[in-house]
């Protein structure tokens, strides 16, 4: 493991949040550097399990050393299937800490920061076909501006969207500076804020992040047991919004269902009426904690699937 990866955020209301049982099967769907997975394996007893998966291949380097540990080198969309791989049909918590690890941000050569100039990349799964360069390249006009306005919401997405069109027409996007030769001079506000929504717009769409999130949250209905937990960090609001709405819901658009009878489908009790924040010392601690919302639920035992 490198000497620094990853910060945990809010790890101590994430631990009270899942509601460890000794005995219980857990999942860190976001296992990055580990330190959520360690906390948990310090609450798990002799019999409790925790699976860890991450589909980024330098945080296999973290797999923790311990039997009851597995780390599961896959996309947490498929988790599913990979838990019927393990026996595992049912689970007292799920932990999901969304977004980039700080190891992933700082290494120059994975090409998600705006600080180092390398291939355009951001690929958080180092197999997948297409990284950003090439979406950039691809792309039509009107699917960049609605990545730049949904997942950035960058106020001029429009005007971008169209740069980036043309500035593409006399040779193909490669590096990152190739993009901030666009981007810079149609800044608005504070340049790093600017940077920091164009950029973060454009890894949620290599990444299919929001894809990847609404089947993890819909496969948690049927895994988590009555009283089991879904504890979720989220770090913009698109995502912050999907988490809300899928645990008032039980759908990810937040349509709200009844039966015959016109009873509500409510799937999970909220354990905080608000999401919760960080604390002012975590966050002057570890400024990128600033955005986190966590939210909880617990799966209700009356609802059906459970
Ligand atoms: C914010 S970091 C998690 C850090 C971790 N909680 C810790 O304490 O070290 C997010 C991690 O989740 C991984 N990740 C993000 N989306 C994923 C997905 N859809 N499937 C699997 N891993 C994902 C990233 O590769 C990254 O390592």
């Amino acid at each position: 493991m490198r000497s620094f990866y990853h910060q945990p955020v809010m790890a101590e209301e994430c631990l009270k949040g899942l509601a460890i049982r000794p005995d219980g099967v857990f999942v860190d769907a976001t296992f990055g550097g580990g330190g959520h997975s360690r906390l948990i394996l310090e609450a798990l007893g002799d019999n409790g399990r925790l699976f860890g998966f991450d589909q980024d291949d330098d945080a296999r380097a973290n797999a923790l050393d311990d039997p009851r540990f597995t780390f599961v080198p896959h996309n947490f969309r498929h988790i599913g299937r990979f838990l019927r791989l393990y026996e595992v049909t049912r689970v007292d918590g799920i932990l999901a800490d969304l977004g980039v690890s700080s190891h992933q941000i700082d290494a120059p050569e994975r090409g998600f920061s705006f600080r180092f100039d390398s291939r355009l990349d951001m690929r958080m799964n180092q197999n997948l076909e297409r990284d950003a360069a090439d979406w950039l390249n691809e792309e039509s006009p009107e699917t960049l501006l609605n990545i730049f306005s949904t997942f950035g919401e960058v106020r001029n997405a429009r005007t971008l969207a169209r740069s980036l069109a043309e500035w593409r027409q006399q040779g193909p996007f490669d590096r990152v500076g190739d993009l901030l030769a666009v981007v810079e001079p149609l800044a608005r506000g504070k340049r790093e804020r600017y940077l920091a929504q164009v950029f973060q717009a454009l890894r949620i769409a290599v990444n299919d992040e929001m894809g990847a999130l609404a089947e993890l949250l819909n496969q948690s209905l049927d895994l988590l047991r009555p009283g089991g937990r879904l504890v979720v960090l989220a770090y913009h609001s698109v995502e912050d919004r999907m988490v809300k709405n899928f645990l008032k819901t039980g759908n990810v658009e937040g349509t709200v269902r009844q039966d015959f009878y016109g009873n509500i489908f409510r799937p999970f009790d909220l354990v905080h009426k608000k999401a919760l924040s960080p604390s002012e010392a975590e966050t002057r601690d570890n400024p990128r904690a600033r955005s986190a919302k966590l939210r909880v639920g617990a799966r209700r035992p009356e609802a059906p699937n459970a």
